[in-house]
């Protein structure tokens, strides 16, 4: 079925999408002691290195033989948002300053260790450090427990952040309400949290699933309608967050206005992030002697170095939001894995190199066989770029990491990969290709029912506007495309079952767009998918 209905005349607007060569992979080096020290830790983190080049040319080459083909799925011609995405302006409401001096602001949780018992608690003080000190309890008039944290700062060009603080509660009771207050003087700030349940296969959870958000009139609406869904439990963030390197300068003042935005959920609410092309902030250009001596000759060779611009990857992305890498094994904030409920998730990294002997594949290679699908029957992995896409953004750009890692989500029945990066929606049937090697030619995808489904959900809403122009026909394992805005949410209901649905922001959470029942890769074999 293929439903096809052109718009032809409509300017919508959509401004620039970057385009980031998938092969443009780092490795970037991280000090231990950014992450086990105390006190203040200094904002000239790590060096950073260029990864070699491993897949380059030879991949580019490898094409998902979709031409000619007409019998994908639903190509919805729903186009909900034909006008231009603007930013919220700096005087929002959403963007306040919470009153008090030097009050915590920007304040957001994610589960801190591998199964659920620890949470990091983080927020930015403005004028002075403050205190790094997190008081906590399940009585909110009696919050007997306390933590203490570090702080860091960071500066980006002439930009210089707030104290960041980073404080990790543990030792937490499952499924319990913690109330937890930071802040000093007449500044302090209360809020509260659900500690994740232990981990065990038939433990039902509720995750939403939101990408690209930014911080536009659209990503508001996106999120309140996450938060009017009253299952809703955990955010999986799919990458790309505050949109502030679309900015002169890459104004990080926007990484402020962000995290003072999406504070009203994820203060409540673990988020679990993903990084995405929006966090590298690689701004070499951004230098100060460029600025101040252009045309100048004899500058000392040192001081042209150290000034040459900000050339440290993802330095406002990993000051800022924590990620608790280090539980599962890996050495970057960037890939990690954690358990939560009935789930095992695992975060990978697009922007990270991930050819063979690179970090980021010894450690999936070695945690895709740790994956225990009786404790955790659903397997679940996030990314930024995704590897179906059958939009003309970020054409293939997943496609080298498809390359070297989809045999793998087949090995170990991989149930569900959730993109981001595409500014729509896209939801594909179980397929995969891997047969292909070079000369046999074998290189269209096939169904496949070992293979994940593949959803991108790059729809949070963002100032770079839709993605309306889809590849024609409909590729055949695409299920089902649309072109607005929303979020969506993966229902875990038992070892065997799971409810997917995803909601465009004109219908509300309340209407599922699109939806579907999750059959466990490794349970329930047996049934095929369905679309609802
Ligand atoms: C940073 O530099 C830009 C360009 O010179 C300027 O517009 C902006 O106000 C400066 N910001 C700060 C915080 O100094
Ligand atoms: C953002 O959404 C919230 C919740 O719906 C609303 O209260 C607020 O006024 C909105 N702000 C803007 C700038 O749209
Ligand atoms: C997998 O999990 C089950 C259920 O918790 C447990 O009995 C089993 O020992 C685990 N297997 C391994 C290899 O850890
Ligand atoms: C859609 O993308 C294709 C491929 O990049 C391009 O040839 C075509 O002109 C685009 N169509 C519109 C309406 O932008
Ligand atoms: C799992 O959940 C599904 C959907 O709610 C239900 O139909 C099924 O009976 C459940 N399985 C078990 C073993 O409870
Ligand atoms: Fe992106």
């Amino acid at each position: 079925m293929l439903l096809l209905l052109l718009r032809a005349a409509s300017a919508r607007a959509y401004s620039t999408v970057f385009f980031l060569s998938p092969s443009a992979s780092y490795l970037t080096r991280w000090p231990v002691a950014w992450r086990t020290g105390e006190g203040v830790i200094d904002w000239q983190m790590g060096r950073w290195r260029q990864a070699p080049r491993p897949l380059g040319l030879l991949l580019a080459a490898i094409l998902v033989g979709i031409v000619g083909r007409c019998d994908g799925g639903i190509s919805s011609a729903y186009v909900r948002k034909a006008e231009k995405t603007i930013d919220m302006p700096l005087d929002s409401d959403v963007f306040r300053v919470p009153p008090g001096y030097n009050a915590p602001q920007q304040v957001h949780i994610t589960q801190g260790d591998l199964d659920g018992t620890a949470m990091i608690i983080s927020w930015v003080t403005e004028d002075e450090p403050g205190s790094s000190e997190v008081l906590y309890g399940t009585d909110e008039n009696n919050l007997d427990l306390s933590a203490e944290g570090i702080y860091t700062r960071y500066k980006f060009y002439n930009y210089t952040s707030g104290y960041i603080h980073h404080c990790t509660i543990s030792n937490l009771k499952h499924d319990t309400k913690y109330y937890y207050a930071i802040g000093i003087g007449d500044a302090i700030r209360k809020f509260w949290f659900i500690s994740p349940p232990e981990v065990g296969p038939d433990v039902p959870y509720t995750f939403g699933l939101i990408g690209d958000l930014g911080q536009s009139y659209d990503s508001n609406i996106t999120l309140a309608h996450y938060e009017s869904n009253p299952n809703a439990q955990a955010v999986l963030f799919l990458g790309d967050l505050s949109y502030a390197d679309k900015y002169p300068y890459h104004d990080n003042v926007r990484w402020d206005t962000w995290g003072r935005f999406v504070e009203r959920n994820a203060a409540y609410q673990p988020w679990i992030w993903t990084a995405g092309n929006h966090e590298i902030d690689y701004a070499p250009e951004l230098s100060i002697i460029h600025q101040s001596f252009q045309g100048e000759t004899g500058i000392d060779d040192t001081l042209y170095q150290s000034l040459q611009g900000e050339t440290i990857q993802f330095k406002p992305y990993t000051h800022r939001y924590w990620t608790p890498f280090e539980s599962s094994g890996s050495t970057e904030p960037y890939w990690y894995s954690i358990k939560m409920a009935s789930a095992h998730i695992i975060v990978v990294a697009s922007y990270s190199a991930y050819g063979r002997y690179s970090p980021q594949f010894k450690w999936l290679e070695a945690e895709l066989p740790k994956v225990n699908r009786s404790l955790t029957p659903w397997l679940i992995v996030l990314m930024h770029a995704p590897w179906y896409n059958s939009y003309n953004y970020h054409y293939m750009e997943g496609e080298s990491m498809r390359v070297m890692y989809e045999s793998w989500f087949l090995k170990y029945k991989v149930d569900v990969v959730f993109a981001g990066h595409v500014h729509a929606y896209e939801r594909s049937y179980r397929v995969s290709n891997i047969a292909y090697n070079i000369v046999n030619g074998k290189c269209d995808p096939v169904p496949d029912e070992s293979a994940p489904v593949y959803i991108t959900v790059g729809d949070g809403g963002n100032l770079e506007g839709l993605a309306t122009n889809m590849t024609q026909p409909q590729p055949s394992y695409s299920a089902f495309r649309e072109s607005s805005f929303g979020h969506a949410i993966f229902e875990i209901k038992n070892r065997t079952h799971a409810y997917y649905t995803w909601h465009r922001n004109d219908d509300g959470n309340a209407v599922a767009a699109d939806s579907m029942w999750f059959y466990n890769r490794y349970w329930q074999t047996a049934e095929t998918t369905s679309a609802v």
